[in-house]
């Protein structure tokens, strides 16, 4: 009996899978399916995705051709499938033309030609979101770098209100008006202060808004924006990077699972010296706790939720500005507290206390790719390691797509109530009530 092995993604299956798997079954006797985790092809810079697993699973199955699907879930899984399931064909598309070479150690490899003129890639930019970008501030670039990774979303040009032109090729709008007429969503990438009136203009024209971190700094003025979100049924969401990193989420999963037991202390700090940048960084997104908390906060709620009993503030200010604080959280049954600094330093790590052990992730944990999980027999300590992509942008643009293409308006990522929360701290902070300066 000859046996075939055939990997691939099969999202939005189309004609060209169908072929494939057609001509990848006549070349023997047994047709084994690989199709790859939603992880996995995170991994390997596929992002966006769009069929779950089971779907594209489902969808193979249906073919007829497959006699075993298998997952594929890690780098270098393809040997040792050869190998445990006695593999005498290995087949891909000519797209991969050279690439699995290496394989003829093991097994015979066949590239089979490609049908033409079709592809995932394309079906997923037919539908393409139309976006705006209202904004021009610094991280526009690296915004613009992301947004290569990401499929099913095209820019369709850009509204400066103040600031210079940008150096991008993008279309230029001289006025916001004109520009939502040509936009389903906007990227507003304004300085905080800025951003409520353009956030309110958008949503009320009917636009879904992807905006900075935190997303609004007044209470009345988030409320207003959410309301507004919720009735016109649009998706509002908080570009707060860490919340959608892979690891992050993993993390927090692990956290809440128990295998550190109940959770009774949550210790984040994030601190940065910004020295001559910090008159702009404070320009564009305030001082410590405007710019900063955002993170903390993001941890804090996600593990202790956002019902919490008492809350302290203390800052040490420099011209009239916070500079470095310390936010003390007090919950039923747990405590917690977040650093942050825009000019001071300190371990940038994140601590999380548990009745059995703690986990631990080194700095900078904004942008985890690695964990630890630690007890007091440290022969049960558990590491683990993720992949944490560029500068991790294209992780919140890919939720953007999918919560706008499903409908999903409270995204379970980052809630509404999560951060309207932030808001409430970064709020309370500003009316300077329970703050101590020193
Ligand atoms: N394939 C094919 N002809 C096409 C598209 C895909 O023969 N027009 C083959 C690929 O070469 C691969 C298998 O189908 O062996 C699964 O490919 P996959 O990457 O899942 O599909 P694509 O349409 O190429 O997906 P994407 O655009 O996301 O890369």
């Amino acid at each position: 009996m000859t046996k075939v092995i055939t990997y691939g993604t099969f999202d939005l299956f189309h004609e060209g899978h169908y072929k494939l798997l057609q001509r990848a079954k006549a070349l023997g006797d047994y047709l084994i399916v690989a199709v790859t985790s939603d992880y996995f092809d995170k991994c390997r810079g596929k992002f966006n995705v769009h069929d779950s697993l089971m779907a594209r699973v489902k969808n193979v199955e249906k073919t007829g051709f497959a006699d075993e699907i298998i997952i594929e879930e890690y780098f270098g899984q393809k040997i040792d499938d050869i190998k445990k399931y006695g593999v005498d064909i290995f087949t891909v598309g000519s797209d991969w033309v050279g690439h699995f070479d290496y394989l003829s150690e093991y097994c015979k490899v066949v590239y089979l030609d490609r049908t033409q003129g079709i592809s995932s890639t394309q079906i997923r930019n037919s539908h393409n979101i139309k976006l705006g970008i209202i904004g021009n501030e610094d991280i526009l670039k690296r915004f613009l770098d992301e947004f290569n990774y990401v499929s099913g979303m095209e820019i369709a040009g850009i509204y400066c209100n103040n600031k210079a032109k940008p150096k991008s090729e993008l279309k230029q709008f001289i006025d916001v008006v004109s520009l939502f007429e040509e936009v389903d969503a906007v990227y507003i990438n304004l300085p905080l202060k800025e951003r409520f009136d353009f956030m309110k203009k958008a949503l009320l024209a009917g636009k879904h808004v992807l905006t900075e971190f935190p997303f609004c700094n007044n209470i009345e003025q988030a409320k207003e924006l959410l309301d507004i979100a919720s009735s016109k049924k649009l998706v509002l969401m908080e570009g707060l990077k860490t919340a959608y990193c892979p690891a992050f989420g993993k993390l927090i999963s692990l956290a809440k699972s128990g295998v550190i037991g109940n959770i009774l202390n949550v210790e984040a700090r994030f601190t940065q010296i910004l020295g001559e940048h910090l008159q702009e960084q404070v320009r564009i997104a305030g001082g410590s706790i405007e710019s900063l908390a955002a993170y903390p906060l993001l941890v804090i709620f996600k593990l202790l939720g956002t019902k919490y009993k008492d809350i302290k503030f203390a800052s040490h200010y420099e011209n009239g500005v916070d500079v470095f604080s310390k936010i003390d959280f007090i919950f039923d049954g747990a405590i917690a507290n977040a650093t942050v600094a825009i000019n001071a330093k300190a371990e940038g790590n994140l601590v999380i206390t548990g009745t059995k052990g703690y986990i631990y992730v080194p700095a900078p944990w904004w942008k985890t790719d690695y964990f630890e999980v630690r007890y007091e027999d440290i022969n049960k300590n558990t590491k683990y390691f993720y992949k944490f992509e560029g500068e991790g942008l294209r992780y919140e643009l890919v939720e953007f797509v999918r919560s706008i293409q499903d409908g999903r308006l409270d995204n379970i990522i980052l809630t509404r109530d999560e951060i309207f929360s932030e808001c409430m701290v970064i709020s309370r902070y500003n009316e300077q009530s329970g703050v101590q300066a020193f």
